[in-house]
């Protein structure tokens, strides 16, 4: 179902948890819905990688201020489901242990999430999007007219995580397994909810959706439902 003409653009918001099954919801809701889809967590893994590619990780540990450099001429962009990182494509790069291993120290450094704000406020600025990450609706888009906040049980996350990898790597070699998987994810959600900048929180006026026990397609189904009653309140 495309967008109709005439009907009024909102800003939905989606944050929520790793592997809380965000992007793939999102991205649904943006087709069915004839929006743009923004990946902000693409966005902070694309700094992440750069900072390993450049080989400063450890150096910003100790001066985290020489982010600045880091930040000075990056360019994010998406082509549709492509990342492209000062031109390149990094879409299956950013995905690699090794940068959600370190993408939650890049992501509580004040200079990369002031500028990734501005950058996602930029790319919102037309309205008709669905942004997910962490800080959607609490910071980047206060006013986003739907927020949505996604949980899961951590072990049905691990096991989401899993079969994603396995897809990947189909005889499995090398892939981590469930218990690790799971200490990871709850390590990163710790890192994230606790950090002193935008951490990651619920806004008192997000509705909470837990997806432990609910399709793809029923969650897709819900946000849309929520995003067309509130289309139409504001057209
Ligand atoms: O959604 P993801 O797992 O790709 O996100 C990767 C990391 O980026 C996540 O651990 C925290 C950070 N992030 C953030 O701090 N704020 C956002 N809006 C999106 C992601």
């Amino acid at each position: 179902m495309k967008q109709e003409t005439g009907t009024k653009r909102i800003i939905i918001a989606i944050d929520g948890p790793a592997a809380s099954g965000k992007s793939t919801t999102a991205r649904r809701v943006a087709e069915r819905l004839g929006y743009i889809y923004i990946d902000t967590g693409a966005m902070y893994r694309s700094v992440t990688l750069k900072a390993l590619q450049q080989g400063v990780l450890d150096g910003l540990r100790h001066s985290p201020e020489g982010v600045s450099s880091l930040l000075h001429d990056i360019s994010i962009c998406f082509d549709g489901d492509r990342v492209l990182l000062d031109g390149s494509d990094v879409t299956a790069q950013i995905r690699e242990n090794r940068v959600s291993r370190e993408v939650s120290f890049i992501s509580s450094l004040k200079p990369v999430r002031d500028r990734l704000r501005d950058m996602q406020r930029e790319l919102g600025r037309q309205r008709g999007v669905v942004m997910d990450g962490r800080d959607i609706g609490t910071v980047v888009f206060p006013d986003a007219e739907l927020k949505i906040f996604l949980v899961a049980d951590a072990r049905e996350r691990a096991k989401r995580r899993y079969v994603e990898l396995l897809a990947k790597s189909p005889d499995g070699a090398g892939l981590p397994d469930l218990d690790l998987l799971e200490e990871e994810i709850t390590r990163r959600d710790q890192d994230d909810a606790h950090r002193e900048h935008a951490p990651l929180r619920k806004h008192a006026e997000a509705h909470e959706i837990d997806t432990s026990d609910l399709t793809i397609e029923r969650q897709v189904d819900m946000v849309c439902k929520l995003a067309q009653e509130k289309e139409a309140k504001v057209r």
